[in-house]
């Protein structure tokens, strides 16, 4: 939400697109921002929206070639109008998903800063985990799920569209202390980005602003704009500065002389 309002707000017009038609989170998103707009009266830059439903054919062969179609048409269909499309992936993995990772010329996976969610990126040797310094030195063992279906994808990309891929992770939900994990987390995810083929960006901390704008359909990006009633507390500002770190690290054109404009 706040990579598409960045965007908006640097001029662009965007499509975007929520893959996962059962939760709907990211179409409820601009949904409550379509209403906030409404009933406050003020005009806030929104995307060209769709949301995707999953075949409902029987035949799973069918059902993926049902999928790729509808994706592929609608990201044809967003790209006549907008310079950008952002595509939000549900977090299982099911053939829509991993059909948007094909298609993907920018990939933006966000990790929780923790071991768990570490695990679908890459399998460690287990004895690493009894002590933290000792991540530092271990050795990986497999890539994690999630790693194998981004390389198979990536792969058949380079095969049927002759393009590459920028893979970029980010960390989410750092926690404001400096402490032990979290330094380990880095070191190694530093170290993995190399063997992986991802690029690592600075990241997002723990914010309470992330989770409670979601009712009104704002971004952090809003909250300075005119008639918009919100107090402005340092965490915002920050906040702001992590949504223009994650543009900047982008390799998408015009951006960088835009950044300003977040
Ligand atoms: N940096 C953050 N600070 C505080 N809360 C956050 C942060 N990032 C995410 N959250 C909260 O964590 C929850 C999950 O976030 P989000 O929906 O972005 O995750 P997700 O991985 O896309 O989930 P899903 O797999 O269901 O799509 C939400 O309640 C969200 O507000
Ligand atoms: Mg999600």
């Amino acid at each position: 939400m706040h990579l598409t309002v960045a965007l908006l707000r640097m001029g662009f017009k965007v499509g975007t697109i929520d893959l996962d038609g059962r939760q709907k989170t990211f179409s409820r998103y601009m949904e409550n921002r379509n209403t906030w707009i409404a009933e406050n009266g003020i005009k806030l830059k929104m995307p060209e929206h769709r949301t995707i439903q999953r075949s409902g054919k029987d035949s799973s062969i069918e059902a993926t070639a049902e999928d790729e179609e509808t994706l592929r048409h609608t990201v044809k269909e967003l790209s006549v109008r907008n310079s950008f499309v952002v595509v939000d992936c549900p977090g299982s993995d099911v053939p829509l998903a991993r059909y948007a990772h094909a298609l993907a010329d920018t990939l933006i996976t966000p990790i929780n800063d923790s071991l768990v969610d570490l695990d679908v990126i890459v399998q460690m040797e287990t004895n690493a985990l009894v002590d933290l310094d000792a991540i530092r030195d271990t050795t990986f063992r497999e890539p994690g799920v999630y790693t194998s279906m981004v390389m198979t994808q990536r792969k058949l990309r380079m095969q049927k569209m002759r393009s590459g891929m920028d893979w970029i992770v980010l960390r989410n939900r750092l926690s404001s202390l400096a402490d032990k994990n979290k330094a380990a987390l880095s070191d190694m995810l530093g170290r993995l980005s190399k063997v992986m083929g991802f690029r690592l960006t600075s990241g997002f901390g723990e914010r309470v602003v992330f989770r409670q704008l979601f009712l009104s359909g704002l971004t952090v990006l809003d909250l300075r704009d005119q008639g918009v009633e919100y107090k402005l507390t340092m965490s915002h500002v920050a906040a702001r500065q992590e949504v223009r770190g994650l543009l900047a690290a982008l390799w998408l054109p015009k951006v960088e002389e835009r950044l300003d404009r977040i």
